[in-house]
């Protein structure tokens, strides 16, 4: 049965709707986070090593646990599949209402209805490539570090899906936070009026930052595998002094 507003009309899409703007939020605040996480490889091997370690939770516990990073990625990954699922029915179903919408852009001219195809697109081109990612990171959650990462990004030829997910989230995501802005009016003003064209350029100055970093993470992290690909599977040893954590697990077997 489905939920019926006062006036007995059909709620469901606004509800659709709603779930679709808090998983997206939620989606782009992780990876946003995720961003900065990841390009402390760019502060050095110690670095990375020292957020891997935090995530499996050394500092609290004394010693690793892996589960928590798994945990982590099964719920992010179950946040993906309910936006992903409430999203397909935005998608052009056939090719002539392909067709109708791209009439539709040619007549109006206006950048957001050209955004809204390349959100599809993007859209499409991650719900295949982000899940391989997270099943990866569900399964092997200790697999996470200097030599661990840069090896599956070199050796294991990661770096070119990474570059497809990279530049299809930060397109896609900030456009999704950009619409979402403009929808619940989180920026307009107590006259009513909201400035699109400082929203636009939040937008585009928002994903140049997440992409130049991104790239210089990637970057970072093809140089450590290239330079350690004759030592695929050896782990990463800290100094001491730059983690702050016990050389307990240092030696770690590769999963
Ligand atoms: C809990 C879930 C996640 C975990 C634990 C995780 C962890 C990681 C780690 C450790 C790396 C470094 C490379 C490697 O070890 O293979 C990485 C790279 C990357 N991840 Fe994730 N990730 C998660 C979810 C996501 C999601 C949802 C997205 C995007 C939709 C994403 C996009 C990327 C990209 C683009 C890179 C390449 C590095 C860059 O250029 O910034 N990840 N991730």
């Amino acid at each position: 049965m489905s939920p019926k507003t006062p006036n007995n009309s059909n709620s469901w899409p606004a509800w659709l709707d709603l779930i679709q703007g808090i998983s997206g939020l939620v989606l782009m605040l992780f990876v946003w986070a995720h961003a900065f996480m990841v390009s402390s490889i760019l502060l050095g091997k110690d670095a990375m090593y020292f957020v891997a370690r935090m995530f499996e939770g050394e500092p609290i516990f004394g010693r690793p646990y892996p589960i928590l990073v798994s945990l982590v990625a099964a719920f992010i990954f179950f946040i993906f599949i309910i936006h992903a699922v409430v999203a397909i029915r935005k998608m052009p179903s056939s090719y002539r209402e392909f067709r109708v919408y791209r009439e539709h852009a040619k007549v109006f001219k206006h950048g957001d209805t050209s955004l809204w195809m390349l959100q599809v697109v993007t859209g499409f081109v991650l719900m295949f490539l982000v899940s391989g990612h997270l099943y990866q990171m569900l399964v092997h959650p200790a697999d996470i570090g200097p030599y661990a990462s840069a090896d599956r990004i070199w050796s294991g030829r990661w770096w070119p899906i990474y570059l497809v997910i990279l530049f299809a989230v930060q397109l896609h995501g900030n456009v999704g936070v950009y619409r979402l802005a403009l929808k619940w009016g989180w920026f307009t003003s107590k006259t009513g009026h909201t400035s699109r064209r400082t929203l636009q350029k939040a937008k585009w100055g928002i994903t140049a930052f997440f992409l130049i970093l991104g790239l210089l993470t990637l970057a970072a992290e093809m140089k450590v595998g290239f330079e350690h690909r004759d030592n695929v599977g050896e782990r990463y040893q800290p100094s001491d002094q730059a983690t702050g954590l016990t050389p307990l697990n240092t030696d770690r077997e590769p999963h």
